[in-house]
């Protein structure tokens, strides 16, 4: 298959291309290098079967053009990262929304299969223990710029499913609840290349709010799996997945794990949400998945755990700075 991925620059977009490359398929990335880098692709850049387009989803004029030469598209290109939602909403809800928008607009002109990424964010302040596709949403107000992600990301969301009901879009919707492993970047606040970062230096590690907040952290293998299960899966269509792990700590817990596991002499700092973000700052206290769906669908679950993801994130961090 030929196939294009959007933000394919990016953490997730690159170990994706990888692996399509990898199995055996063609790949074109479209990237802006807003957030990711043509280092990540460094693997993949000789190879005959891969293409790079350096455009802006939202501003390019020939998205059509592309995807009409693609049998799928895996749509990943966003705003992404709470540090800089809350700086940038307008560039979010921006690129989001209408670079969403330009590349459902293509798939469904050409009758094409795409996959489009959103996020456990969409859950918001819902307190339940575990999140199901098929929950309501509790998103905060307006005023707080951090749910334009969460917004901008259901938005999209909708776009599928209109797309699908309309048209008979080959549309699915997964929303991947933290994500991490090599290649990502702590610049934009992902918590765990930051705090394995800091804790390779022997620096404190700053833990946001009373650190009780839990997540579940998933390697980005695992879930590059899941989006290749998705690849030709008719049944997905119209349907919306949580891809997840069950890998549950608290950002204290986390903070701790680091610092013994990678023997560092760090410790661990708490700063008040405000003074990290903006005033008034939301957060939601815990964030599991309920992965039924896709299990069901594609005898999916996260396999790697958490202390195999910090590993590898300290691994690959110790590889480029020795670069
Ligand atoms: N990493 C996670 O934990 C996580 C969690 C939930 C959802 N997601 C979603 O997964 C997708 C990939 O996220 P990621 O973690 O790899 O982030 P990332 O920032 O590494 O990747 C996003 C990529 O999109 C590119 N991009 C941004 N705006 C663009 C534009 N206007 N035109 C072209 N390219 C553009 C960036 O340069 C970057 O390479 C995103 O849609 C994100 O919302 C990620």
């Amino acid at each position: 298959m030929r196939i294009l991925v959007t933000g394919g620059a990016g953490f997730i977009g690159a170990h994706l291309t990888e692996r399509l490359l990898d199995i055996g398929h063609e790949v074109v990335v479209i990237d802006n290098l807003s957030t990711g880098y043509l280092k990540n692709l460094a693997e993949v850049q000789n190879n005959p079967a891969f293409e790079f387009i350096q455009e802006d989803i939202v501003t390019m004029d020939f998205m059509g053009d592309i995807v009409k030469d693609v049998d799928m598209v895996f749509h990943l290109a966003a705003a992404v990262g709470v540090e800089l939602v809350v700086n940038d909403p307008v560039r979010t809800i921006t690129t989001n929304v209408h670079g969403t928008e330009q590349v459902l607009k293509a798939v469904a002109e050409y009758d094409k299969r795409v996959v489009v990424a959103s996020t456990s964010e969409v859950y918001g302040k819902s307190t339940k223990s575990t999140f199901s596709e098929t929950d309501d949403l509790l998103i905060g107000c307006p005023t707080h710029s951090r749910w334009s992600y969460a917004c901008s990301k259901l938005l999209d969301e909708f776009y599928v499913m209109a797309f699908h009901r309309a048209q008979n879009l080959k549309g699915t919707v997964v929303r991947f609840f933290n994500t991490v492993g090599p290649k990502q970047t702590g610049q934009y606040g992902m918590v765990v290349p930051r705090f394995v970062q800091c804790a390779l230096n022997n620096e404190d590690l700053l833990v946001y709010g009373d650190g009780t907040q839990s997540r579940c952290f998933c390697h980005v293998f695992d879930t590059v799996r899941a989006l290749l299960g998705l690849i030709d899966c008719p049944d997905s269509y119209g349907k919306i997945y949580n891809i997840g792990s069950h890998n549950k700590i608290s950002i204290e817990g986390l903070a701790e794990q680091v610092i013994s596991q990678l023997g560092s002499s760090s410790r661990v700092k708490k700063i008040p949400y405000d003074q990290a973000y903006e005033a008034g700052f939301e957060d939601m206290l815990h964030r599991a998945p309920n992965t039924k769906a896709v299990n069901d669908l594609l005898d999916w679950e996260a396999e790697f755990t958490l202390e195999q993801i910090i590993s590898d994130v300290a691994v690959s961090m110790k590889a480029e700075s020795a670069e």
